[in-house]
């Protein structure tokens, strides 16, 4: 039950989706059968979708685990977009390794190994789309960093923003959580400041907000 939408919707719309083929397939197994967590299944045909509409050349993810979502990403774009992902675990490093050289993917995915705010802070080159998907409790802390290296029509894709439904009521808040959910409400406040930004918040997976920013000076 993941508290974002009703269980037979969400269940339904799963139902829809054509399962993945090959890696990507095995990816999912492991992640199932190995508790490492990837996007889930209607996350994943979203980013598809925005990236067949945005067709990026230049991706910033943060949060790489075994890889999944950037051979994805990279996949999605007939191999058009390049990706930079941030990882702090080595373990998670060697295993999307592993993964990015079964579909020769090397030239076309970068791993930065470290903490994302860290990453962030060192990084200066420009971004078509960002994806954040690590670090929850932080998103308010990467967001100036993230707008810094975004191009002026660039998109930010932020997962995990409705996290099991607690950041939509305190009933759901598990006390041990109050910090994240609290840092969590402040990002989605900050990019819903709409002389700022265009941004639209996705009750699907475990919740996704979009976010470009506002052209329009009225
Ligand atoms: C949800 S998983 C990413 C899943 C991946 N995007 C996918 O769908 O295939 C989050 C990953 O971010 C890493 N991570 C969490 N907090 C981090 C931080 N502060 N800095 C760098 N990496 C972090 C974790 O080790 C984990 O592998």
């Amino acid at each position: 039950m993941s508290n974002i939408t009703y269980d037979y919707i969400e269940k339904y719309l799963k139902s829809l989706i054509v399962e993945e083929k090959d890696v990507l397939r095995e990816m999912e197994v492991f992640a199932h059968e190995n508790s490492v967590p990837i996007v889930q299944k209607e996350t994943a045909r979203f980013l598809e979708l925005m990236i067949n509409l945005k067709k990026p050349k230049k991706i910033l993810e943060l949060g790489a685990a075994i890889g999944y979502s950037s051979i994805l990403m990279c996949l999605s774009s007939n191999m058009q977009s390049e990706i930079v992902t941030v990882e702090r675990s080595e373990k998670m490093i060697e295993l999307a390794n592993e993964n990015i050289k079964k579909y020769n993917l090397e030239k076309k995915i970068e791993i930065v190994q470290g903490e994302c705010i860290e990453v962030l802070e060192n990084l200066d080159e420009k971004f078509d789309m960002i994806f954040m998907d690590a670090g929850k409790g932080h998103y308010n802390h990467y967001l100036p960093h993230c707008l810094r290296l975004l191009e002026d029509d660039g998109v930010i894709i932020a997962d995990n923003v409705l996290f099991k439904g607690m950041v939509a009521t305190d009933e759901l808040v598990k006390r041990r959580k109050i910090t994240i959910v609290k840092r969590m409400r402040k990002y989605l406040e900050d990019i819903n400041d709409s002389s700022k930004f265009v941004t639209t918040v996705i009750p699907m997976g475990d919740g996704i907000a979009v976010t470009m920013r506002r052209e329009r000076n009225d």
